[in-house]
């Protein structure tokens, strides 16, 4: 099992589950406004169609999409509805227009909900059909932008349930500006290759549950952005991938990961417990640097201003890939504080890992097999 707490850990999540909407009668099919589940029929305005009805309506609302395939452009689910409680149930695949153009020029969305209180998302594939994108953004050409696949704004009170997401242009599932959050069983797949496919990124928002949740991808599978609060992660499997920065791990690049740019900012990271984790050959299974400035580019020379404080790893155990498994490589200007090691076991070729400390304070309690710096 793996944990983490970001920000308070006493106060319980204040988000119920809301009912999953079959609880009410007031079903909007979107084959009734025409929608086509061959996969070919571009279904957008139907689904827009199906929106607007939902969205007007005085009672809570169901939108349900039945098994198939419907092809879906860019499409912004745009609130404040009319009534306290929109379902959204896809029993189906969502699918992307096959010309990675249309959703990479469509302003980084291809699907968006806005505005939307009181708001569950269950089941269904969504496939975002990104791998000649991908191409694209290898070979170096002049590329599209690029589209999230599913975006939450200014969503409070939000179920996401069931997803399996494929093969996003960019990240998979983003959810900015939102409170009181879960999300569980979702599963997300890309490519160890797929460039900038993080899979669930959160940023500006409070009170987030993520549990239950697999997530493969080409880039960090779980990315946390500034101004997040009280982040809760359980159960997550992560690989591969690049970690969740910030957590878990299968042959990833790195593990528990905190970074940030080796430049003048305002801004902190505090009280993040990470909790019971099993790692597997990772990179860097517990690492924070604050000295990231990739190819030498905007902030050589400089020093991080974000603080890290009061950082705790409790029960960490497994086989790091390399001799080195711990890394905390603080700012010169912001030392970290308050790190705290307690009951760490990380081996490496079967001998305790070594460690290195660079402007850090912090402490070590328990058992320790770990050559530690602290
Ligand atoms: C997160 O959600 C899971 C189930 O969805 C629940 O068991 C757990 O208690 C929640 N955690 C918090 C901190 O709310
Ligand atoms: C969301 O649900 C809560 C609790 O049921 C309700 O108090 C609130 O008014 C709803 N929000 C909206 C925008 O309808
Ligand atoms: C969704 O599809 C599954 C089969 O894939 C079916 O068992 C289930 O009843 C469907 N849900 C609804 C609400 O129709
Ligand atoms: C540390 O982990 C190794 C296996 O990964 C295990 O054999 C060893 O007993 C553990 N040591 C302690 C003190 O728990």
């Amino acid at each position: 099992m793996t944990v983490l707490l970001l920000g308070t850990t006493t106060t319980s999540h204040g988000a119920a589950a809301p009912p999953y909407g079959y609880g009410n009668n007031n079903i909007i099919n979107v084959i009734k406004f025409g929608a086509k589940a061959d996969g070919k029929t571009d279904s957008t305005e139907q689904f827009k169609m199906a929106w607007k009805s939902a969205c007007t309506s005085i009672r809570p609302a169901t939108i349900y999409v039945p098994k198939g395939r419907y092809l879906l452009k860019y499409t912004n689910f745009r609130g404040p509805c009319k009534n306290n409680k929109v379902t959204f149930i896809i029993n189906g695949t969502l699918v992307a227009p096959y010309d990675y153009n249309e959703l990479g020029n469509s302003g980084g969305f291809w699907i968006l909900f806005n505005h939307v209180d009181n708001l569950t998302v269950i089941g269904g594939n969504l496939d975002a059909q990104g791998s000649a994108f991908w191409d694209c953004r290898r070979s170096g050409k002049n590329c599209p932008l690029g589209a999230r696949s599913m975006t939450f704004n200014w969503v409070n009170n939000l179920v996401i349930s069931g997803i399996t997401s494929i093969n996003s242009q960019l990240s998979h599932i983003v959810i900015n500006t939102c409170n009181n959050v879960i999300v569980k069983n979702v599963r997300i797949i890309a490519p160890d290759q797929s460039p900038n496919t993080d899979g669930i990124h959160v940023e500006h928002s409070k009170w987030v549950n993520i549990t239950g949740t697999t997530i493969q991808t080409g880039d960090d599978c779980i990315s946390i952005g500034d101004a997040t609060f009280n982040l809760f992660m359980d159960q997550i499997k992560c690989g591969p991938g690049h970690g969740i920065r910030n957590a878990i791990f299968y042959g990833s690049d790195n593990g528990m990961r905190i970074k940030s740019w080796a430049r003048a900012s305002k801004g902190f990271v505090r009280n993040i417990l990470f909790q019971d984790i099993t790692i597997f050959n990772v990179q860097n299974p517990i690492i924070i640097d604050q000295n990231y400035c990739p190819n030498n580019q905007g902030c050589p020379g400089q020093t991080s201003g974000i603080e890290i404080s009061e950082v705790t790893y409790k029960n960490i155990h497994g086989s790091s890939a390399t001799s080195e498994a711990v890394t905390f490589d603080c700012s010169a200007s912001n030392p970290c504080q308050g790190i705290k090691l307690h009951d760490i076991n990380l081996t490496y070729n079967n001998k305790a890992a070594t460690s290195s400390c660079n402007n850090i304070r912090g402490t070590t309690s328990g058992t320790l097999v770990l050559q530690s710096c602290l």
